[in-house]
């Protein structure tokens, strides 16, 4: 993983694998998002638990290291320069966004949520977590960008 990159950036080849599966998987969300408007809520509810499951993987195995070996140390001596407040308001909004998911997927898919805790409304939840999850990725992609500058 933390070999030579493929994409001919200078990052290390973990950073290259991410940023394409984290971008595979805000498209299956998008694929998932058309199952859905075309009512097969069976697929749409593979992809989109499928999506969130890697991408909870991913960042066990390689961002959460990264960003507590790397960064958390930058931003402890002070460092604050593009990468570091990239990299904050990307970890800050992906957090959001996978807890979001697994309630989300908890509620769609389970009955282990009470019925108090659980919404309505569908498609404002869904949508709104699709938003937050495709604006995390674009933070992402800043965070590569400014590391690998
Ligand atoms: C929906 C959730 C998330 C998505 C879609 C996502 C997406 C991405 C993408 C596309 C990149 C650029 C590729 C790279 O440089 O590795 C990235 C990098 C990164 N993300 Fe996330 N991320 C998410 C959640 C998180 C969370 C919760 C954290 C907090 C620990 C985090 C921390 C990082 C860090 C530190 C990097 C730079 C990794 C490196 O050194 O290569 N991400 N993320």
């Amino acid at each position: 993983m933390f070999g030579e990159g493929f994409l001919g950036r200078g990052a290390t080849f973990g950073a290259d694998l991410n940023l394409l599966v984290q971008i595979g998987l805000g498209l299956l969300l998008l694929i998932g998002m058309v199952f859905a408007r075309r009512g097969s809520y069976r697929a749409h509810g593979a992809c989109q638990s499928s999506a969130l499951a890697l991408a909870i993987v991913m960042t066990l195995v390689w961002m959460w290291p990264s960003f507590h070996e790397i960064y958390v140390p930058d931003l402890a001596r002070g460092i604050a320069n593009r990468t570091t407040v990239a990299v904050v308001a990307h970890a800050t909004l992906g957090g959001a966004a996978l807890l979001l998911g697994v309630y989300v997927v908890l509620v769609a898919g389970t009955a282990v949520i009470p019925p108090r805790f659980r919404f309505q409304n569908y498609s404002a939840w869904m949508r709104t977590l699709l938003v937050l999850w495709w604006i995390t990725i674009g933070l992402g992609v800043l965070t590569y960008w400014f590391a690998n500058g």
